[in-house]
């Protein structure tokens, strides 16, 4: 009986001051584990008459329940603790400012595509996409390039491994695609611009294997070279922040427009940097014209029901004139100090009520 006492006193006292969980289970060992005090004691209830044996085994069981569940509390106290240990010297403030080598910058190519997707929503139009990943129809034949035409040629197209019996895959040339997909996905009226990726096969100082574009489309009743004019003119206003802008629209060939024209835009050059809008030079900035009767049948159109112009234009050079890069290289570089100067603080999303840079 003394033994109980002695035995239950130290074992409590000891799981008391048990400072850590390892010390904790050395206890436990001690007065739980096979060889230990509290099993020492249980196995002589074997060697005991069985009156003896009825008055000690309920004391002894009773003995061995207290000291495991008060293992147990220690045990909840030492790991909350613990816890409480760690969540004390992992806290983060919140509320600090980011240290500034961690602060990231909005590329100027994608800065420049928010600002034309803003313009263009203003003007009624939505955002279209397509897969950068072609096929010859959507790419090619669809846009009226006729097989072996050699307009083709000039597109410098990578094309992907043909699957066994079928035609290759391209990585889409131009945003042109998305035309078609709309087309033949939605009925007019059509008011979109599709940005994205596209790749030519070219690496020099002025272009990049992959490179990006916004096209636009629209397809309603009574389109004519006038609204593409306005329209086109209004963009390069607001997109320059310039209140004029002398262009012209100079006859061009696509096989998909007819008729196609180049825009082209004054500009003077004062050092290094390039003023748009006034000036005595000319500086061609995209392409467009009327979609091309085949094209709007080829998607299930009715050209003698309705018409529509279309555009095209490279992003990454009309960034650089906008914001005074010189050259195309670095855009892919992945410099942070580059992105650092040039880029654009993340969070403040272009707008034309807002501003735009
Ligand atoms: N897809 C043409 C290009 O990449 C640009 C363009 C688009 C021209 C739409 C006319 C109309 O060169």
């Amino acid at each position: 009986m003394s033994d109980i006492n002695t035995i239950e006193s130290e074992a409590l006292k000891a799981i008391d001051a048990a400072g850590d969980l390892a010390a904790l289970d050395a206890v436990r060992v001690a007065e739980l584990g096979k060889k230990g005090r509290v099993s020492g004691l249980m196995k002589t209830l074997g060697r005991m008459s069985p009156e003896e044996r009825q008055e000690m085994g309920p004391k002894l069981n009773a003995l061995k329940n207290r000291v495991a569940e008060a293992v147990e509390i220690r045990k909840g106290a030492l790991e909350a603790a613990a816890l409480e240990a760690q969540l004390a010297t992992e806290t983060l403030d919140m509320t600090l400012p980011p240290r500034p080598e961690h602060v990231g910058a909005l590329h100027p190519v994608m800065q420049v595509f928010e600002e034309v997707a803003a313009i263009f929503g203003d003007m009624g139009f939505s955002v279209a996409e397509g897969p950068d990943i072609e096929d010859d129809w959507h790419n090619f034949t669809a846009l009226n390039f006729p097989e072996g035409h050699p307009a083709r040629e000039t597109h410098d197209t990578f094309f992907m491994e043909a699957p066994e019996g079928g035609a290759p895959k391209v990585l889409r040339t131009h945003t042109s695609p998305v035309q078609i997909r709309t087309m033949t996905n939605g009925k007019p009226p059509i008011r979109i611009i599709a940005p994205g990726r596209v790749y030519r096969n070219d690496w020099d100082a002025t272009h990049t294997p992959m490179f990006h574009q916004v096209e636009g489309l629209v397809i309603e009743k009574g389109i004519h070279m006038g609204h593409l004019k306005g329209c086109l003119i209004d963009f390069v206003k607001a997109f320059f922040e310039v209140d004029d802008v002398e262009a012209r629209f100079r006859p061009h060939f696509f096989p998909f427009t007819e008729p196609s024209a180049e825009m082209d835009v004054k500009y003077t050059k004062d050092g290094q940097t390039i003023k748009i809008g006034a000036g005595d030079s000319w500086m061609e900035i995209l392409g467009s014209g009327m979609v091309h009767p085949n094209v709007l049948r080829n998607c299930g159109i009715d050209p003698d029901e309705y018409q529509g112009f279309a555009f095209g234009m490279g992003i990454d050079r009309l960034a650089m004139l906008k914001y005074g890069m010189p050259d195309l290289r670095p855009y892919f570089e992945a410099d942070a100090a580059w992105t650092r100067h040039y880029g654009f603080k993340p969070w403040l999303t272009p707008s034309v009520s807002g501003g735009l840079s």
